[in-house]
C-alpha cells in the first residue's frame, strides 16, 4: 500500500515526460500561430522549405516553396487548391486545435486545408524532407502534404495506388495543366496521359507495365531510386548513376511532371546550390502527346531536349510567346462559291 502510493507520482511524471519530449522534438508550430502574406513563412530547420503564401498571378497561393538557391532558383513543390483563384494579401492561415484554417479575408470565407472535428490538433512542422505535417499530442500524424501530391514528389514520398501527379500550366501558373501521371488501380500500370476527363488508352504516351497484380504504389526513396513496389518484387524505373554520387555533397531528389509533359528526375545539391535533371521520361520530348497543341508539329532541337513546335503551312502561333499553345489559320477564308448566305 505505502509502496504503491510512493510509486504513483513517479509513474505520472514519467508518463507525462515521455510523450512531451518526443512531441517537442518534432513540433515547430504550435496552435494559435497565424501566417499572412506579409509575415514570414514557416521554414524547415535547414531553411530550404517554406510553407506559406507565395506570389501567384496577382495574388498568392498557399504552398511549399523549395529554395534551391535563394532567391531566384526555387520550385513550388506543393500548393493548396491549385485550381482556385489566387488569394489576396488580406488572407491568413491559422493553426488551431480544430485544424489548419485559411481565411480569405478577415471576415471572409474559410477554406480549410485540414479540419479536425475531434479538436486534437496539437502542432505542426515543416520538415527538411519537404513534407508539412500536423501532429496530435501523441505525435501521430493527422495530416501531411506528402499524401496530397500536385505535380512533384520528393525523395521519401510515395504516389499511392490510384493517385496522380498533374502538371502545372507553366512555371509561374501552378493550376492544373495538360498532362498527368497515374498509378492506375485498374491494372497496376504507371501511365502518363494527355489530360482529359477520362483516361483513354489513345491519350497515353508513356508507361511502365507492372506485369503483376500486386503493385501497391510508385515509390521514390531518399537515394533517388524510383520504382513500382509490390509485396513480392519491385520494378525499377530509375536509379541514380554511380557517377552522380559525391561524398562531399548533400543531395536530395525530386520528380516532377513538367508543364510540357515530361517526367523529370532531379538531383539537388544543397552545398553547391545547384539542380540538375538526371532523367526525362519519355526521353524524346516529341513523344509527349499533344505537346505542341492544335495545327502544329514537333521536331527535336539540337540539344535533343527542348522540342520545337512548328505551325503547319498557312497557320501561325496562337500565342507568339509560347509555341506550345498550337496554331491558327493565318489567312482570311475567301469567298467559297455555293456558300453565299441566303438573302
Ligand atoms: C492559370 O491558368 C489557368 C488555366 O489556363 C487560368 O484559368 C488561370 O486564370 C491562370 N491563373 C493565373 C493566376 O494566371
Ligand atoms: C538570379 O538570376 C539571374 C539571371 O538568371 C542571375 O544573373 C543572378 O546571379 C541570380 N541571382 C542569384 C542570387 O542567384
Ligand atoms: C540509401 O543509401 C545509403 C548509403 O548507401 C544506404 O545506407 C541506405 O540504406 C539507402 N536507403 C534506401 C532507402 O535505399
Ligand atoms: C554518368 O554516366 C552516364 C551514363 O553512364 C553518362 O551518360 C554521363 O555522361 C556520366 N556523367 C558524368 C558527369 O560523367
Ligand atoms: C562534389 O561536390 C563538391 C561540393 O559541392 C564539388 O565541389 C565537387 O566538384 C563535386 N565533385 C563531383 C565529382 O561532382
Ligand atoms: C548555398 O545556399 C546556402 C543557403 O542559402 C548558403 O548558406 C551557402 O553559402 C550557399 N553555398 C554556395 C556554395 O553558394
Amino acid at each position: 500500500m505505502s509502496l504503491s502510493l510512493l510509486l504513483f507520482p513517479i509513474i505520472i511524471i514519467l508518463q507525462s515526460m515521455i510523450p512531451t519530449a518526443s512531441v517537442s522534438d518534432d513540433c515547430q508550430i504550435s496552435t494559435g500561430t497565424i501566417l499572412s502574406p506579409s509575415s514570414s513563412s514557416w521554414f524547415s530547420p535547414s531553411g530550404r522549405f517554406a510553407f506559406g503564401f507565395h506570389p501567384e498571378g496577382d495574388g498568392f497561393t498557399v504552398g511549399i516553396l523549395f529554395n534551391i538557391m535563394a532567391p531566384n532558383n526555387t520550385m513550388l513543390i506543393w500548393n493548396h487548391n491549385r485550381d482556385y483563384a489566387p488569394v489576396s494579401n488580406s488572407a491568413t492561415i491559422k493553426l488551431t486545435k480544430d485544424g489548419l484554417m485559411l481565411l480569405l479575408a478577415p471576415e471572409g470565407a474559410q477554406h480549410d486545408l485540414f479540419s479536425d472535428s475531434s479538436s486534437s490538433t496539437h502542432c505542426a512542422s515543416m520538415l527538411d524532407s519537404g513534407n508539412f505535417v500536423i501532429f496530435n499530442s501523441n505525435n501521430n500524424v493527422l495530416w501531411q502534404t506528402f499524401d496530397l501530391p500536385t505535380d512533384t514528389i520528393m525523395g521519401g514520398q510515395t504516389l499511392k495506388n490510384d493517385k496522380k501527379l498533374v502538371s502545372s500550366v507553366s512555371d509561374t501558373n501552378h493550376s492544373s495543366g495538360k498532362f498527368h501521371l497515374r498509378m492506375q488501380a485498374s491494372d497496376n500500370n504507371l501511365v502518363m496521359y494527355l489530360r482529359g476527363d477520362v483516361d483513354r488508352a489513345e491519350y497515353n504516351y508513356w508507361y511502365v507495365l507492372s506485369h503483376t497484380a500486386q503493385v501497391t504504389a510508385m515509390m521514390f526513396d531518399r537515394n533517388g531510386t524510383l520504382y513500382l513496389s509490390s509485396i513480392s518484387q519491385s520494378i525499377t524505373i530509375f536509379n541514380v548513376p554511380e557517377n552522380n554520387t559525391n561524398n562531399t555533397a548533400v543531395i536530395i531528389y525530386s520528380v516532377r511532371i513538367e508543364p510540357h509533359g515530361q517526367l523529370q528526375v532531379y538531383s539537388h545539391d544543397l552545398l553547391a546550390n545547384t539542380s540538375k535533371v538526371l532523367q526525362r521520361f519519355p526521353e524524346d520530348h516529341c513523344m509527349v502527346k499533344g505537346v505542341c497543341g492544335h495545327n502544329s508539329y514537333c521536331i527535336l532541337s539540337e540539344d535533343q531536349t527542348t522540342p520545337q513546335c512548328l505551325c503547319l503551312p498557312g497557320f501561325e502561333y496562337n500565342n507568339p510567346n509560347s509555341h506550345y499553345d498550337g496554331c491558327k489559320t493565318s489567312f482570311i477564308p475567301s469567298y467559297c462559291p455555293g456558300n453565299e448566305p441566303a438573302e
